[in-house]
């Protein structure tokens, strides 16, 4: 009966704090044409569901780190692979995932270089970043516009690895 009364007195503390907060975050990829994440920066809770609405041209949304924006996507990371979107389409394709972690940010760039390197004008997304710490918002984009360099991949073991691999990665 203790056990019991433990039991439930946890589930009625942790229940909520897990579910009847999780929200729908929409953000709006490209929007009038723009090569733009429409906000550029949310703030999510564990559980919330984020959801890109790619609007136009043909952009990505995904995982990257902070140093090396453009170059150096996350291995293994949350990539939507190129979204296509062509001009009389009516249809809006779009991508979502759910956030299992809000103690570090997350950083993301569109990978399409095809037309325009967009990641080198400043097309990135972040969640959770801190505009007080050295891991904001501002110094990751002003990080995209100076990663200049050939876009490459970090393996598992953190070593760069050949830039054909980079297609692989950010366009399945
Ligand atoms: C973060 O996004 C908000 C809109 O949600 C915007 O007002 C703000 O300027 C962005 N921060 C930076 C550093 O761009
Ligand atoms: C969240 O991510 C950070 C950085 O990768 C990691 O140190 C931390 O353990 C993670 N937290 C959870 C709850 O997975
Ligand atoms: C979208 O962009 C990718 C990468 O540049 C390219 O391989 C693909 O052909 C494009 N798709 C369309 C329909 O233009």
């Amino acid at each position: 009966m203790l056990a019991f009364t433990r039991l439930s007195l946890a589930a009625a503390v942790l229940a909520p704090a897990l579910s009847s907060h999780a929200v729908k975050i929409l953000v709006q990829v490209g929007p009038e044409n723009s090569v733009t994440f429409s906000p550029s920066n949310i703030s999510a809770n564990v559980g919330d569901t984020v959801t890109f609405q790619f609007l136009a041209k043909n952009h990505s949304v995904t995982q990257t780190t902070f140093a090396e924006p453009c170059s150096s996507p996350l291995f293994g990371g949350i990539n939507s692979g190129f979204q296509p979107v062509s001009p009389d389409s009516t249809a809006t394709p779009q991508f979502s995932f759910t956030v299992n972690n809000a103690s570090t940010p997350l950083f993301f760039f569109s990978a399409q270089t095809a037309v325009v390197n967009e990641c080198n004008t400043g097309m990135v997304f972040s969640i959770n970043q801190d505009p007080n710490s050295a891991e904001s918002f501002a110094a990751f984009q002003a990080n995209a516009k100076a990663d200049i360099r050939p876009a490459a991949k970090v393996n598992k073991e953190g070593r760069r690895v050949h830039a054909r691999d980079f297609a692989k990665l950010v366009g399945k």
